[in-house]
């Protein structure tokens, strides 16, 4: 197998702490890494650096893992740019918008709806992410949902069942019938193509005992469980998220003290998406009070057409910072080794021996840049196994 020195790394960032400074982060300073084939072989200071095949100079640059985005909504068809410019003179979000996408990406080829995958993912590529979840939930047919988690599988393994995004139009006089939907023919239709079925479980979508149901329903089917929860205002989705052992309870934007307790005894990682409360101009989640309490924190970009149209883990970092008040630290570890939790990897979100390959070489000294230079291009170098990406 071809060994590679990645060597000269000014600030690694490893996301083990056993590493470097001992910090959660495991940052080493005049650092090099070594990878055979798609994993990280070797990994200390560079003095000590064991000879390989081929060599790579980051040129005293910082290098990150690669940013893992547990939670995005790629297969879809045109945007709501409008919608947006809307919003922006004060009009409020609503889940009814997600509609206008639905009509498009049904009257959507598959090539096009591919072509559109491939085109964000490239987007993400080249701003450092190197793993992301894909969700469907703009067909709501057993046909369209099962094309979109199809053309998801193409690009990704963590592909996600969203069915119960909301009530399909043909279905608004008879939601249970839509439930019913959901859990029987849909599901079997998407079940070759999904790892996880999730639920938007919200006023105007779908109430607890429905989501209770379609939850049930995916995990009797083999598929596990993640909920957007708690977007719009407060609810049942986290305490639904807690019972059922979803791996993750999205948005949490209105979280309760008890939300916060549950979330962190049952082990649920809240992953946030500060991007969407930029984008709708809303209260940010509380990030702080969660990491006092002791939950787990992910970080994701909830790419879309309606809520958040950014495909920037970067963008998300800075916000997190600025807006949530984590500390870069606690954004970046959310970004990499949180988005890894939330999607019950351990092979991906660090850098340590025998993990993935995946990592951003920075056009920058340290990590800390990421939210200090907000909007600058600072992904220099991606690579994904072993291979350069971006
Ligand atoms: O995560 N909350 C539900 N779904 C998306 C928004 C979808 C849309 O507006 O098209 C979200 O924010
Ligand atoms: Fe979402």
């Amino acid at each position: 197998m071809v060994s590679v020195l990645l060597d000269n790394i000014g600030e690694l960032v490893t996301n083990d702490a056993r590493s470097g400074d001992g910090s959660p982060l495991g940052l080493l300073r005049d650092a090099a890494l070594v990878m055979e084939g798609d994993r990280v072989a070797w990994v200390g200071e560079r003095r000590s650096a064991p000879a390989a095949d081929a060599l790579v100079d980051a040129s005293g640059a910082a290098v990150i893992p690669g940013f893992v985005d547990s939670h995005a909504h790629l297969v879809f068809a045109g945007d709501r740019a409008d919608e947006f410019a809307a919003r922006m003179e004060g009009r409020p979000y609503s889940a009814g918008g997600i509609q206008t996408t639905v009509a498009a990406t049904r009257a959507s080829s598959d090539e096009m709806l591919a072509a559109n995958v491939a085109r964000l993912v490239a987007e993400m590529h080249r701003q450092g992410t190197t793993t992301v979840e894909i969700k469907s939930g703009y067909g709501l047919t057993v046909a369209d949902e099962a094309r979109s988690v199809a053309i998801a599988a193409q690009f990704t393994d963590e592909t996600t069942y969203l069915g119960a995004h909301v009530v399909a139009p043909e279905y608004a006089d008879d939601p249970a019938a839509y439930v019913d939907l959901v859990t029987g023919p849909m599901l079997e239709a998407v079940r070759p193509f999904a790892r996880w079925i999730d639920v938007f479980c919200e006023r105007g979508a779908f109430d607890a005992d429905q989501a209770r149901a379609i939850l049930a329903a995916g995990a009797a089917a083999g598929l596990q469980a993640r909920i957007h929860a708690n977007q719009l205002g407060h609810g049942p989705g986290i305490g639904i998220a807690c019972e059922v052992g979803a791996a993750a309870a999205d948005h949490c934007t209105f979280a309760g003290a008890d939300d916060l307790d549950n979330l962190a005894q049952a082990g649920v990682v809240a992953t946030l998406l500060p991007g969407v409360e930029f984008s709708t101009r809303s209260p940010y989640p509380d990030a702080r009070a969660m990491l006092a309490a002791g939950v787990t924190v992910a970080l994701a970009t909830d790419c879309n057409p309606g809520s958040c149209y950014t495909s920037s883990m970067p963008l998300c970092v800075a916000l997190a910072v600025r807006e949530m008040r984590m500390s870069p630290a606690e954004a970046l570890w959310s970004a990499t080794a949180g988005g890894a939790q939330a999607l019950r990897r351990d092979d991906v979100g660090a850098l340590s021996v025998g993990r993935r390959a995946d990592f951003a070489v920075l056009a920058a000294p340290s990590y800390l840049h990421l939210a200090y230079r907000p909007g600058v291009p600072l992904i220099g170098a991606v690579y994904r196994g072993g291979q350069h990406i971006a």
